[in-house]
């Protein structure tokens, strides 16, 4: 299918790395022109070096914690880009701690999950009302169960969902699309090493460590019995931002092989 994404212009936030980066690359494939956002230099290089040749996308640096970093990064992304058609967020990763972890900690956990979503959000809406858009956030299975072991990220995570639908319903109007995806564990780098280290450690196969000990001993029950792969994800955000997607708003979407449904 032709997601029509031809010449589309793309900002992915926290785009140099797992789904981010898969989504990019997904999107780079079809023709857009994407611009990655992320902290890191040395990741950013590599991110780059790993989308398809010649697809002429590039990245800014910026911080979603840092409200006048992540405005100076959407305003040169969007320069580069001579416009924008559509915005995915793919960063908010703090706060896997319990309910009884510090202030600091659940604040940090805001500062990362909901309002720099927020943040990236605010600052490409301006762009995206000059001729419509689609945004697409990201929100984790656990805002449906939430993890006691994760209490700070499964709130904030029910937080972006809410304001996605916010978005949803007060730019609709104005042809903003925005729609949220609920990823199951994702095998991007973090669950990748614990692979290798759950192999290492006690003696299972590589290609069965993560498997087992996933549905084994944390208890997540998956219907599909494996962890999803990034590309997986990248190809329903591309689907999202693109105008196959043309009727979908305000939907909180589950990619997570059937988990706790
Ligand atoms: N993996 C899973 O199993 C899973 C499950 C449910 C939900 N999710 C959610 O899915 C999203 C993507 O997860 P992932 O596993 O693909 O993450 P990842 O591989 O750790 O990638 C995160 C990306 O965001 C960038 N980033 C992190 N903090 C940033 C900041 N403050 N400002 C700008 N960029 C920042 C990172 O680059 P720099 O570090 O260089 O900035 C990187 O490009 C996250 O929201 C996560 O909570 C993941």
């Amino acid at each position: 299918m032709d997601l029509e994404l031809r010449d589309k212009r793309l900002v992915v936030v926290g785009g140099t790395s797992g789904m981010g980066l898969a989504t990019a690359s997904v999107v780079a494939g079809e023709g857009a022109a994407v611009v990655l956002i992320g902290r890191s230099e040395a990741r950013a290089a590599e991110a780059l070096a790993s989308l398809p040749e010649g697809c002429g996308a590039s990245v800014v640096l910026g911080d979603v914690q840092d409200g006048p970093s992540l405005d100076r990064a959407m305003q040169a992304a969007v320069e580069t880009l001579g416009g924008l058609d559509g915005l995915a967020v793919f960063t908010g990763t703090l706060g896997h701690q319990s309910l009884d972890a510090a202030d600091e900690t659940w604040t940090a956990a805001f500062d990362d999950v909901l309002l720099g979503t927020v943040r990236a959000v605010r600052a490409a809406l301006p762009h995206l009302t000059a001729a419509g858009g689609t945004i697409v956030t990201t929100a984790a299975y656990s805002v449906r169960a939430p993890d006691a072991a994760r209490l700070p990220y499964a709130s904030l995570k029910a937080g972006v969902a809410a304001f996605t639908k916010g978005v949803a319903k007060d730019y609709g109007r104005r042809g903003v699309r925005a729609n949220c995806i609920c990823p199951g564990a994702i095998e991007t780098s973090a669950l990748h090493d614990m692979r290798g280290e759950l192999a290492k450690a006690r003696g299972i196969p590589y290609e069965e460590a993560l498997e087992r000990v996933m549905v084994c001993e944390w208890g997540l029950d998956v219907a599909l019995g494996r962890p999803g792969r990034p590309e997986e994800v990248g190809e329903l955000a591309a689907f999202l931002l693109s105008p196959r997607a043309d009727y979908l708003t305000g939907a909180l979407i589950n990619i997570d092989g059937g988990t706790w449904f």
